[in-house]
């Protein structure tokens, strides 16, 4: 029975999970991929759930072993395994090599992707490599952990939005299921969809940084125009998720979550640290930006909830607020 192209790529894509999951039992994948994963605090068992693997070093490891599997170049090529050599496309070689391999799933665990990371501090070297677009990968449309915390989600009726691979992964490590990651790209509506059929509330654990930040403020604004529920907390500078987790311990980070997770006008609020009350010109500026943010919520009864609550934490006429809101409404009409 012929298969069809999508069930060729996911299976040489198996292979490949398989592939690199079994590298980290060789001698050199103990010696340098193990050891990473263990040096971040990775327990075998994570190791397993998230199909944490290891890239050889090398230019054809997993290409020889693919072929002599059965898979085709033609099919490696399109799964985004290898790639073909500039000036030279008859010669292909592996993308992945020598990097601690983290195994995208879609949401019914197959593999469909690869995130591979560096295992030395060389800046010449972009952090991660990972798979391009292919049939089966629309990046747009996949959250990283989504198969692993998607009955966390559900049942928790709150999905927790992090940067990074590691986030994710150190977030399960703290007893924390209902979390992924959008890998950091900008959100799309694709993902806010796929979050969607899981729960209306997104909580968005960005890192402590300007680029986390300024994130935090595009994914809540996209989030809130989805419809969905937005909260969001600050990491301390320099701080994300997985380190931050590893820092204080288990407890203490989940009591982190817990006391400084805010409702968008919280943490628009608290990004001017309290400086806005002694200023006229800072306020007027964040009662602006909370209202640009309530005017992107598309149900009219929950912009007004909204209206009310920034009216008093900010301390101005409601009126006031809900002539603003209409003006920008008209606007973007
Ligand atoms: P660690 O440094 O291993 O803790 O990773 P991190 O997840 O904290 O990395 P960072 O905060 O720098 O980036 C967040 C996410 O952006 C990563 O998990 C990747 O998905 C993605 N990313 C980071 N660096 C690169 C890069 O060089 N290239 C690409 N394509 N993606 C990257
Ligand atoms: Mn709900
Ligand atoms: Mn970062
Ligand atoms: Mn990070
Ligand atoms: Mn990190």
């Amino acid at each position: 029975q012929a298969q069809s192209e999508r069930e060729s790529l996911l299976i040489a894509l198996g292979f490949a999970r398989d592939f690199f999951v079994k590298n980290l039992n060789t001698p050199e994948g103990k010696s340098i991929g193990l050891s990473y994963f263990k040096e971040r605090g990775f327990s075998p068992a994570i190791i397993e759930k998230f199909d944490l693997g290891f890239a050889l070093d090398g230019w054809d490891n997993l290409l020889n072993a693919a072929k002599k599997a059965g898979f085709s170049e033609e099919i490696l090529l399109k799964a985004g395994l290898v790639l073909q050599k500039e000036g030279d496309p008859s010669r292909i070689y592996d993308r992945f090599r020598n990097r601690a391999i983290f195994t995208i799933h879609n949401i019914s665990g197959k593999p469909i992707a690869f995130g591979a990371r560096i295992l030395t501090k060389d800046k010449n070297q972009p952090k991660y490599i990972n798979s391009p677009e292919t049939p089966v990968y629309h990046k747009s449309d996949v959250l990283y952990g989504m198969f692993q915390a998607k009955k966390a989600i559900r049942d928790l009726d709150n999905c927790y939005l992090v940067e990074g691979y590691t986030d994710v992964v150190s977030m399960h490590l703290s007893g924390i299921e209902n979390v992924v990651a959008s890998s950091g790209t900008s959100l799309t509506e694709g993902q806010i969809k796929l979050i969607k059929r899981f729960t209306d509330q997104v909580t968005v654990l960005y890192d402590g940084d300007a680029a986390g930040i300024k994130a935090s403020l595009r994914g809540i604004d996209l989030l809130l125009e989805g419809g969905l529920n937005v909260k969001a907390v600050v990491f301390p500078e320099g701080e994300d998720p997985d380190s931050y987790s590893r820092k204080v311990g288990t407890e203490a980070f989940q009591t982190y979550l817990k006391e400084q997770s805010k409702d968008f006008i919280g943490f628009k609020i608290g990004l001017f640290k309290g400086e806005f009350s002694r200023d006229p010109i800072r306020k007027a500026e964040v009662i602006r930006e909370v209202i640009l943010s309530i005017g992107k919520i598309p149900d009219p009864i929950v912009r007004s909830v909204y209206a009310k609550e920034a009216g008093v934490l900010l301390d101005v006429d409601e009126e006031i607020i809900h002539a603003e809101l209409n003006k920008s409404l008209l606007k973007s009409q």
